[in-house]
């Protein structure tokens, strides 16, 4: 695996493996890598002859009183297990590689709608600078396909609207959330937690399968599974920023009684971490 971390040489790579016959998947990612990127990058390589992968700690989407500055930072390591994923190509630009005029004078993506609720609502301006490394990400390698993961469902929503909106020439792919054996969804902030809390989190995914059970079982209204939701996220000593149910397509409202097309979405604290999870109702 190759590792590059000017845009010249990542351009210079890119087009040797076109010009070689290859089509490019892309997984951008912030580092510190674990079981579920891999699978990101194992989904890469079904879909391309040629897999990139970034690592770039984006300053652009982290609100001030958020984790930038302790976000996990792990580059040999990263380097080393993408290798043995078979990554074909590491981008690990530095900040003034992404925002030549610096971060806070960026030119800024927004993307309405769907970055409205949820997270987008908690974390104010976070989307916009999800949007913004990504269209710049996108620019750099020029990928035929690029890979997310459903873990981060909302994410996920904005980059295609975004691929749609601005017609990047480009498939996004997502794949499947990966889990520890007590159903946590991996996570790089899951390290923050003790061991303790690391087993009591598992209570965020069984959440998730008893919304879906009740939704199945069609005895309760929305707005009672989502109270069920909450009160069975504290009994497990988490503070829950929601719990809720939504249009699967856009995230909005689901109207009446509709019970189809539905995704659950948990976001969830416990002391200073916040985890959040996801689960499409079958
Ligand atoms: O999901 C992430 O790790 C980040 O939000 C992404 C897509 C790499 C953009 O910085």
């Amino acid at each position: 695996m190759r590792i590059v971390h000017c845009a010249l040489d990542l351009r210079a790579a890119v087009d040797a493996a076109r010009a070689a016959g290859d089509s490019i998947a892309f997984v951008p990612t912030m580092g510190n890598l674990h079981a579920g990127h891999h699978s990101l990058l194992h989904r890469a390589r079904e879909h391309a002859g040629f897999v990139v992968a970034s690592v770039f700690v984006n300053p652009t989407q982290f609100g001030p009183n958020e984790d930038f500055a302790r976000y996990p930072r792990t580059p040999e390591a990263d380097a080393a297990g993408l290798a043995a994923q078979g990554c074909d190509l590491l981008f690990l630009p530095g900040v003034d590689e992404i925002y030549p005029l610096g971060a806070e004078a960026a030119v800024r993506v927004h993307v309405p709608g769907v970055t409205e609720s949820l997270e987008g609502a908690i974390r104010p301006g976070h989307f916009d600078g999800v949007a913004t490394v990504v269209a710049k990400l996108f620019n750099l390698v020029r990928p035929d396909v690029a890979v997310f993961g459903q873990k981060d469902y909302q994410q996920l929503l904005v980059i295609r609207r975004m691929v749609r909106d601005l017609a990047f020439p480009l498939e996004i792919l997502a794949a499947p959330i990966v889990r520890e054996a007590n159903g946590l969804a991996m996570s790089s902030r899951n390290q923050y937690l003790d061991a303790a809390t690391r087993d009591r989190a598992g209570a965020i995914h069984a959440t998730l399968l008893a919304m879906q059970a009740a939704i199945h079982a069609g005895t309760m209204q929305r707005d009672q599974i989502e109270a069920m939701a909450c009160a069975q996220l504290e009994q497990a000593g988490f503070l829950p920023d929601y719990a809720v149910l939504r249009r699967a397509d856009d995230l909005s409202e689901p109207v009446g009684d509709e019970r189809a097309g539905l995704v659950a979405l948990i976001a969830a604290r416990s002391g200073r971490t916040r985890l959040i999870d996801n689960l499409l109702i079958r």
